[in-house]
């Protein structure tokens, strides 16, 4: 895809290189962003500027990002149909960050829960970048006049304030320039939770390894995670109805849903009566065999890191070249001569 008349509209979508990369990014983001190449020109983007908002270490920083293309890659992102690159190579996130800086209120960043859990209790210590991660978000999505943005869950508030950013801008400087971007949350895969704590989203920061499938975990990682994922005593109801107030039940039959590209109503209707000791073998099976092709995809990938940096070069110039007359565009508006 070239150009965006060809197409129902252009899609920008991010994840961070601060950990390893999971099945809850896989299910909630990656999947639904290979889906999207068709119909949409899409720009996906590893956010390395967003990672730093807390510490990483420069050496793993350079791997993680590497690990977070080539996962994009093994997902099935095709690096020619779609823009892949890592947002520091475009300085216009930057600049644009800067003025939405000055467009975003205190009040609004003050409500996003992130931050609040991501901070914790040492609020003072905590990065100013990690306060304004928000108005950088939204400048990655506007930088493009995106119009949709495929995310997980956790992510709707940050889409509301890149509308509210949006509109603000428009209303101040009398001139529709920036498009309202649509979230798209697709599916069972939009929450993910963490297999020892069905109340927590699963997470790269968790410290528990066993709270996560790592996308490069192999077949007896899998196996021994599921094995010890909790779950509760009863067997599976008829219908998904019958996991309200289960949530670690519920979040094993959704992970098989979205593997599967069922609804959950249709696992339990499969499974109705089983326990979950006969349901987590055949959880097993089919987690092992669906992330298989995409952990040796991205060991393949892994192994030529020259490529990698080579389809990120790519992908950076192609989207500096979408964002220059954006750009431009936006600092005629503010008033930069
Ligand atoms: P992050 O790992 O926080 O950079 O997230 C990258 C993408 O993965 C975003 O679209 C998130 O909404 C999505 N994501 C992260 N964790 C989960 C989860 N546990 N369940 C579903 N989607 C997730
Ligand atoms: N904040 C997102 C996350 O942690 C990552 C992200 C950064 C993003 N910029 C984005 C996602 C723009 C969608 C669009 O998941």
């Amino acid at each position: 895809m070239t150009t965006q008349q060809q197409t129902a509209g252009r899609v920008f979508s991010g994840a961070q290189p601060s950990g390893n990369m999971h099945l809850g990014n896989y299910l909630g983001a990656f999947k639904n962003w290979v889906r999207l190449q068709d119909n949409y020109e899409c720009i996906y983007c590893v956010v390395d500027m967003h990672a730093i908002t807390v510490w990483q270490d420069p050496a793993e920083l350079q791997s993680q990002t590497r690990e977070a293309a080539a996962a994009y890659m093994a997902a099935g992102v095709n690096p020619e149909q779609s823009i892949l690159f890592n947002q520091s190579k475009v300085a216009g996130h930057a600049e644009l960050a800067w003025i939405f800086n000055c467009v975003s209120r205190l009040g609004w960043l003050n409500r996003m829960t992130q931050f609040k859990d991501k901070a914790g209790k040492n609020k003072e210590k905590s990065s100013v970048g990690l306060y304004v991660y928000p108005n950088l978000m939204a400048a990655d999505i506007l930088l493009y006049k995106a119009t949709h943005v495929p995310v997980g869950d956790d992510q709707k508030q940050h889409l509301e304030l890149t509308r509210d950013i949006a509109q603000k801008f428009n209303t101040d400087f009398g001139k529709e320039l920036f498009p309202l971007t649509e979230p798209i949350i697709m599916g069972e895969g939009a929450r993910i939770m963490s297999l020892r704590d069905g109340s927590k989203k699963m997470s790269k920061s968790d410290p528990s390894e066993f709270s996560r499938i790592n996308l490069n975990d192999d077949a007896d990682t899998i196996a021994q995670k599921i094995r010890k994922a909790r779950t509760d005593a009863e067997p599976l109801p008829a219908t998904a109805e019958g996991l309200d107030s289960r949530p670690e039940a519920a979040n094993l039959v959704g992970i098989y849903a979205a593997l599967m590209d069922q609804s959950r109503d249709a696992v339990c209707a499969e499974f109705e009566g089983q326990g979950f000791a006969e349901f987590k073998k055949a959880l097993t099976d089919v987690a092992a065999a669906k992330l298989a092709p995409i952990t040796e995809e991205m060991a393949r990938l892994q192994k030529d890191p020259g490529y990698i940096d080579s389809v990120l070069a790519s992908g950076g110039e192609r989207a500096a070249a979408i964002a220059a007359p954006i750009l431009a565009e936006i600092k005629s508006t503010v008033g930069f001569l």
